[in-house]
């Protein structure tokens, strides 16, 4: 059975579509679910499932990314994560962190990469007419929202269209694709799923 880490600072809606299909002939299992905001609501909704949690508040670290790693690595290092999946997770990594799980930390990424790395996806693709948008997962890498895509998913963009309608259009679709991609990744298949 794989060991799943589960990384996010927000509402964790794509945590939960992860820990909810770890189940049964699933190869993997949560293990931990952290946060760099002690604040994020998917903190709560994993203790309520009997997931261990832990926060480490990036703002205690100033602008120090490598202490707030170091500082972030000791609960991870203590669940003896397999795989580690970025879901909402909204902190740059340094390489020296990327590379220490190299081949084995996952991201999910609200856009159909390599179209609009960064922020502000759906606004993006908005702004340049696109009449398709969607989500990437991919293996994490020291670049920003680069690596080996494991799997897209693809939603149309519909006429009157808001950053917002689009979001929760593409979020739908993540919950599809994010647990289809791990359940693969955990099994050992690294080929592409397209949703
Ligand atoms: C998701 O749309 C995810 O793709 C995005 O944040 C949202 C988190 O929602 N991630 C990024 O933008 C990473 N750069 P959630 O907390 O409900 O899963």
């Amino acid at each position: 059975m794989k060991r799943v880490a589960i990384l996010i600072s927000g509402g964790g809606s794509n945590m939960m579509a992860l820990v909810a299909s770890m189940t049964g002939d699933h190869p993997a299992r949560p293990v931990l679910v952290a946060s760099n905001d002690p604040g994020a609501a998917g903190l709560g909704k994993a203790a309520a499932l009997g997931i261990p949690v832990a926060a480490v508040d990036h703002r205690a670290f100033g602008g120090n990314r490598g202490g707030f790693e170091a500082a972030l690595l000791g609960p991870l290092l203590d669940a003896r994560p397999d795989i580690i999946c970025l879901a909402g997770f909204m902190r740059i990594l340094t390489p020296g962190f990327v590379d220490r799980f190299a081949g084995r930390m996952l991201n999910i990424h609200p856009s159909l990469l390599p179209l609009y790395p960064g922020l502000n996806t759906h606004a993006r693709a908005l702004a340049a007419g696109d009449v398709q948008a969607g989500a990437s997962v991919h293996l994490v890498t020291s670049a920003l929202d680069d690596g080996p895509i494991l799997g897209q998913a693809r939603v149309p963009v519909h006429p009157g269209d808001t950053p917002e309608t689009l979001a929760a259009r593409v979020l739908a679709a993540e919950h599809r694709l994010y647990p289809a991609v791990l359940r693969r990744f955990a099994a050992g298949q690294t080929d592409r799923v397209d949703l």
